[in-house]
């Protein structure tokens, strides 16, 4: 934490989710449960879309103690903080407390004790014009809560973020979903990581039941997304619910969208190999958003040809899709069809034990912007990449993970797919062997994540 002192730029102190205290953007500094970040443009919009986000405040000042942060509060530059006290404005303090609950009179002695602030203003409880919060921070473990905060900021309050749409977008009530539909709150994660915004268009190369289309569409992007599985995309086939054989006749991603309102940006999907790109050469898409086929939880192919082998003419079989190709593939397909400065977002499976920071796919046009962990197991996890294009692909760049170590971890997939399971089997025998069963999964929510493989039944491909 930066030391109290006269500051030349806006901080801003963003209270984020504990759920999702790794997802929390690049380029903040992060303390418990709190980030801090400077120079948000458009500061409010920003936070709005955010989901990771409970709150984000303009922050004034800090400190371990009440009378550091006195300190504190007074070097904040009056002439960014007059223009909310002044006597024409409405104003209220809030009192937050984290790990401990303070009783009416302790909120009000503290809201007393910030006098020494000069409010000209009137209170007014029900709508004021500026919020005013006061968080102390009790650490995090409730079997030991100190006397005293760690911790005290205080700030004004600039906005909410969006929790409320990890409810509103769950997957449980979704139309249409599959066994590896993306929970919604990693899929508007996702969206924001990408910085999708309205009239950008967003592909998923596989798209699968449409769950990262949802969350762009939901920010005003035009979605788009290629799957190989015939009856993914056309809604047809078994259905992945618990008391439904087959899915209905308008179980599609189109439906999903206009479940949420968002139908009229609904480009299409298709079905299409991502191995074989079928797109133009040029940059089309501001932003490419996935959650590839790893062989986890679904088989991981592609399609080829006898005559690739043999001299006979062409019929279509289905090849394996190594990791490593997967990734080369879609970093390559990235470099060509992301417009400069769009991002790729998408899940990369580690191994933990095994993993280093120098096992992330790099390529010459993208820049690695973060790398984030979730944790599915204590051996295994996968991580959010962040990357975005920041040249145009040019001479061997296409071919540049051929002799990049990184893409080798890659390499052995079936022993990657060993090592993966073994971890997850064992936490699978120790957790529960009954409620973790078929049709009680809820589709990319936590108990689907210890689900054993299960590989999709495809359609020929045609
Ligand atoms: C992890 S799932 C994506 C789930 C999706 N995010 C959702 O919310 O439903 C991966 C998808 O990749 C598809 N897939 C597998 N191999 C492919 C390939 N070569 N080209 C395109 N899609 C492929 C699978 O059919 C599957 O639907």
């Amino acid at each position: 934490m930066a030391t109290p002192g006269r500051r030349a730029c806006l901080q801003y102190l963003i209270h984020l989710a504990q759920d999702n205290l790794d997802f929390s953007p690049p380029c903040c500094f992060r303390e418990r449960q709190y980030i801090y970040c400077q120079n948000i443009s458009g500061a409010k919009d920003d936070i709005m879309t955010v989901v990771c986000f409970l709150s984000a405040f303009e922050l004034w000042g800090h400190g371990r103690t009440h009378s550091e942060l006195r300190t504190s509060l007074r070097n904040y530059p009056a002439e960014q903080m007059l223009p909310f006290l002044h006597k024409d404005s409405t104003y209220r303090i809030n009192v937050y407390t984290f790990n401990k609950t303070l009783d009416f009179t302790e909120r009000i002695k503290r809201i007393d004790a910030m006098d020494y602030l000069p409010f000209e203003g009137l209170v007014s409880l029900k709508s004021p014009q500026h919020v005013f919060c006061l968080l102390e921070d009790y650490g995090t473990d409730p079997n030991n809560i100190p006397e005293h905060p760690y911790y005290i900021y205080f700030g004004r309050w600039i906005a909410d973020g969006q929790r409320e749409l990890i409810r509103s977008h769950s997957v449980k009530n979704r139309h249409f979903i599959g066994n590896t539909s993306m929970d919604a709150g990693l899929s508007f994660i996702m969206a924001n990581h990408a910085k999708v915004k309205e009239h950008d268009l967003v592909f998923d190369p596989f798209v699968g039941t449409g769950s990262l289309l949802v969350a762009c569409s939901h920010f005003g992007a035009y979605v788009c997304g290629s799957d190989i599985d015939y009856n993914t995309i056309h809604g047809k086939g078994r259905s992945s619910r618990k008391d439904q054989k087959w899915r209905g006749p308008d179980e599609n991603i189109r439906a999903n969208l206009r479940q949420y309102g968002t139908e009229k940006l609904y480009v299409d999907v298709m079905v299409s190999d991502a191995s074989k790109p079928v797109w133009r050469e040029t940059a089309l898409f501001d932003a490419i958003i996935t959650d590839p086929p790893y062989g986890i939880r679904e088989s991981t192919r592609r399609t080829g040809s006898h005559k690739e082998t043999t001299k006979c003419s062409h019929v279509a079989v289905s090849q394996s899709y190594h990791l490593s190709e997967i990734l080369a593939d879609m970093l390559n397909f990235s470099a060509h069809r992301l417009v400069m400065g769009g991002r790729l977002v998408y899940w990369l499976p580690v191994y933990r034990p095994e993993y280093c920071e120098e096992m992330v796919p790099l390529h010459p046009c993208l820049l690695l912007i973060s790398n984030c962990e979730q944790m599915l197991s204590s051996h295994t996890s996968r991580r959010l990449i962040t990357m975005e294009k920041v040249k145009e692909p040019e001479g061997l760049d296409s071919l540049a993970h051929l002799s990049n170590p990184r893409f080798s971890a890659y390499q052995g997939h079936d022993t990657f797919r060993e090592k993966y399971f073994s971890g997850l089997n064992k936490r699978l025998n120790k957790e529960s062997k009954s409620d973790v069963k078929g049709d009680s999964i809820i589709p990319g929510s936590d108990n689907d994540r210890w689900q054993a493989p299960k590989e999709n039944k495809h359609e020929p491909i045609h």
